[in-house]
């Protein structure tokens, strides 16, 4: 079932994502999330930070483990996902670094890391919620579109929107990893629920075909329609903007 979730600005739409991170860290304190990076999830981590401060919430006892690392980049690269999770998270909330989990960009090989990391997700026992954004197409994680849905942790090869979206966060392009390693779109559809996060503009066309098009793997987002559980997409009112034309009857305001 998939529950749209209308926020009025990206603010707050951030608001309503950390809603839903923080019932569930109110009734499991010890929950397993799953967590992305990218511009999408900064606002709900911001609030979430917000709230920890505040004691209204803790991740004491929480474990994570994130969709996915640049290949070729150190933990500490300002442009890794490791440093990225630190910065807008782990670094201002009172989690256990030792229980946070990101794949090894710069594992010598990376097939053996994919492996590990296959069985780092496993050993969890089970994702709480799994955070996602969504890229401009349709790509979760870093599955990119493709011929197949991919299982388990891979080697992924960025395709050109990807590099050249991700570009705005480096000084040039070609500074822009074209490899990640990433958990597959099988790990991500076993986790117990899914929150979405959507925002601006952009995200407008591809929301739209991922929640109400086919499911193929051309769209990686769309097999979220077969999800067991709740998926809650959590967007502004931008990122609705395509939805709300043709499908006004989804969205929960
Ligand atoms: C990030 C990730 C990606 C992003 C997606 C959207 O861990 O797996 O799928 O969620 O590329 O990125 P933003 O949020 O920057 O638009």
């Amino acid at each position: 079932m998939i529950k749209i979730i209308y926020g009025k600005c990206a603010h707050c739409a951030s608001v309503n994502a950390a809603n839903v991170i923080t019932d569930l860290l109110k009734s499991k304190p010890d929950a397993v999330l799953g967590l992305a990076t990218g511009s999408s999830p900064i606002g709900m981590y911001k609030e979430l930070i917000a709230r920890c401060e505040k004691g209204e919430i803790s991740f004491k006892n929480v474990k994570s483990v994130n969709l996915d690392e640049y290949v070729g980049l150190a933990a500490d690269h300002d442009q890794s996902y490791a440093y990225f999770m630190s910065h807008n998270l782990f670094n201002h909330v009172d989690i256990d670094k030792a229980n946070t989990n990101l794949p090894n960009g710069l594992a010598a090989d990376p097939a053996a890391e994919c492996r590990r990391y296959d069985g780092v997700v496993a050993s969890m026992g089970g994702v709480d919620v799994q955070v996602l954004g969504i890229g401009n197409n349709g790509h979760i994680g870093f599955n990119e579109p493709a011929t197949y849905f991919s299982k388990g942790t891979g080697l992924v090869d960025l395709t050109d929107s990807t590099i050249d979206a991700n570009a705005r966060f480096f000084e040039k392009r070609e500074d822009v990893p074209t490899q990640a390693l990433s958990m597959g779109v099988g790990q991500i559809m076993n986790a117990d629920k899914i929150l979405l996060i959507a925002l601006g503009k952009g995200k407008a066309e591809i929301l739209e075909k991922s929640l109400f098009g086919d499911v193929t793997p051309e769209v990686p987002a769309s097999i979220l329609q077969f999800f067991k559980g709740e998926v809650v997409v959590c967007a502004d009112e931008e990122a609705l903007s395509v939805i709300l034309e043709k499908h006004p009857e989804a969205v929960t305001k």
